[in-house]
């Protein structure tokens, strides 16, 4: 299949989140969208950063109607506010990219208590969109099926976590290399994925009972070169030499590139329903891994992981305003 981001429709009217728009693939995801007539906000954990891509995609589309929304994945507080103060002023969304992220860094703990690829690719993503279900439902209800959608960012790197997946009795993973926590969050961001896409995709409780259908995918945009790899901790140094080689033979996608899957993803009138709740690696290419682990398709793991992320979020009270909507309630 191909798809180049020039035969999007007309977005006007249409309102977009991406994460991590600032830089790499999220920057060229809020362009294109923009370019096509969207309303995009695009969250950065740095309002310099974040002001200043804006003035770049600017420049290249005058009329690009972006807003910012500051938010740190690190800092579930300001996940939350964001969430709130985008409420407070939009009533409808027709699509979020979770798209932010970083890769194999030193290990850390968040100030809220997680290790902190966990929470930034995993975590702090399902918090934002628990918050946002509601208007996402509440946009889909009187629209056709395929307007309202999410896109989770995963990699192929999701092979690489640990055995069993999910290492539910010790998450942080902290005396392995940070490889296989950097898979254990991109595997869950696979799992978030058909966990909603079982709740709210086509032929879903929600979309049967008429109370709002979302088309979902997992996009793993192939090795693309943006700022993640810079991050990486003396044990990726591995990495970076394969990387150097991909690089040498031309391997690595330019960023822009790297946004074509979210987008289709995200706003193609060429997407399927039967699409929805899948693992994209749309321009499956030379040397790179196409396929899911095992773990990637276990069901059961996804509803084990959405059950913990559930309880946890809940207990930790990142969740406990929303009203009725939570999908691990409505089960
Ligand atoms: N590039 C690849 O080859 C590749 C391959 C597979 C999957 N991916 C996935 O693609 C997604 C996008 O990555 P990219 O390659 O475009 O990397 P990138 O250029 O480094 O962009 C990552 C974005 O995430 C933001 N971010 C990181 N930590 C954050 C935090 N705590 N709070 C808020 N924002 C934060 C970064 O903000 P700052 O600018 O402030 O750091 C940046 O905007 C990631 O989910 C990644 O796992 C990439």
């Amino acid at each position: 299949m191909t798809f180049h981001p020039g035969t999007l429709p007309d977005l006007k009217g249409k309102v977009f989140i991406v994460t991590g728009g600032n830089s790499g693939i999220g920057y060229y995801t809020v362009a294109h969208l923009a370019e096509h007539g969207a309303h995009v906000y695009m969250c950065a954990r740095s309002p310099e950063k974040g002001t200043s891509a804006i003035a770049g995609i600017k420049k290249m589309h005058p009329s690009a109607n972006i807003g910012l929304l500051q938010m740190d994945l690190m800092d579930l507080t300001s996940v939350v506010a964001a969430a709130k103060h985008f409420l407070a002023l939009e009533t409808a969304l027709h699509g979020l990219v979770n798209n932010a992220g970083i890769m194999a860094t030193p290990f850390e703990m968040t100030k809220d208590g997680h290790e902190a690829q966990w929470q930034t690719n995993y975590l702090a993503h399902w918090v934002l969109t628990e918050h946002l279900l509601p208007v996402m439902l509440r946009t889909a209800k009187t629209l056709q099926p395929g307007s309202v959608r999410i896109v989770n960012l995963t990699s192929s790197g999701h092979l690489g976590a640990p055995k069993g997946g999910i290492n539910f009795t010790d998450l942080s993973l902290k005396d392995g290399s940070p490889w296989p926590r950097y898979g254990q969050s991109k595997l869950a961001n696979i799992l978030h994925t058909k966990t909603l896409h079982k709740m709210y995709g086509p032929g879903s409780p929600s979309a049967r009972d008429g109370e709002g259908e979302i088309w979902v995918s997992a996009v793993h945009p192939g090795l693309v070169e943006t700022n993640i790899a810079t991050s990486v901790g003396e044990s990726g140094s591995g990495l970076m030499s394969v990387l150097s080689v991909l690089r040498l033979f031309g391997l690595m996608w330019p960023a822009d590139k790297g946004s074509w899957t979210s987008l289709f993803c995200a706003a193609s009138r060429d997407m399927k329903a039967e699409q929805s709740g899948t693992y994209f690696e749309v321009f499956g290419r030379f040397l790179e891994p196409c396929w899911q682990s095992s773990a990637a398709k276990d069901g059961k793991l996804a509803e084990k992981l959405g059950e913990w992320t559930g309880e946890v979020t809940r207990k930790e009270g990142w969740v406990h305003n929303i009203s009725g909507t939570s999908i691990y309630t409505r089960a």
